[in-house]
């Protein structure tokens, strides 16, 4: 089984890529917010790992900021209803606000997200996502800084899960689900590969 799911696996970004392009978002944001000192959303748990890359890259003057939310649906999929279980503890009005996401799948969380929190009347409201899965998005989001067109697969690690595993995993696999499934742990050698 370990096997046939080590073959059904595919590094889909490495290490080294996605740090790359952290840092040019980075660099993108400090050029754009200098002198604004926005502050950075993250949506917990996921998005945590992107956010901390991302703000060590940046430059600028900026805060942070934590929502955890959960969403009444399938384990996988999102439904778009969500509620909110810890609310930020800054006070975004007046201010500019980056949403910062792991990935953007239906867009039905952070379309949601992003009328709750424009309804606080921040300064501005921007989206940074790591991945945009575009081809699955229903309610339309505009992700203003972009790192990767993601395809129509289920992707685990840097802070995306399968049942809570693989987070830490440096890279990112494109995986099975079904198979993944069948043996959750299948994945556990990839944790301490080069990534
Ligand atoms: C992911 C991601 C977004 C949401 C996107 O979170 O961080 O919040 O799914 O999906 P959508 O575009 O279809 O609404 P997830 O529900 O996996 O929770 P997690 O961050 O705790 O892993």
């Amino acid at each position: 089984m370990l096997r046939a799911m080590e073959e059904g696996a595919r590094v889909l970004y490495r290490e080294d890529a996605i740090q790359h392009r952290v840092r040019e978002l980075a660099a993108e944001i400090s050029r754009d917010y200098a002198g604004r000192d926005p502050i950075l959303v993250s949506v917990l748990k996921g998005g945590a790992w992107f956010l901390s890359d991302l703000i060590k890259a940046t430059t600028i003057n900026c805060r942070v900021d934590f929502m955890s939310i959960s969403s009444y649906g399938g384990a996988e999929e999102s439904m778009g209803v969500v509620r909110i279980l810890q609310d930020l503890d800054l006070d975004i009005g007046g201010h500019h606000v980056i949403m910062v996401e792991d990935i953007v799948d239906t867009g039905l969380t952070l379309s949601y997200l992003l009328s709750t929190l424009s309804s606080r009347e921040p300064a501005s409201l921007a989206v940074c996502a790591l991945l945009d899965k575009s081809v699955r998005r229903i309610a339309p989001v505009e992700i203003r800084y972009r790192g990767f067109d993601c395809p129509d697969r289920f992707v685990v690690g840097y802070g995306l899960d399968h049942d809570e595993r693989y987070r830490n995993l440096r890279c990112i696999l494109q995986v099975e689900p079904e198979e993944l499934g069948r043996d959750p742990l299948a994945l556990v050698p990839y944790l301490d590969r080069p990534a």
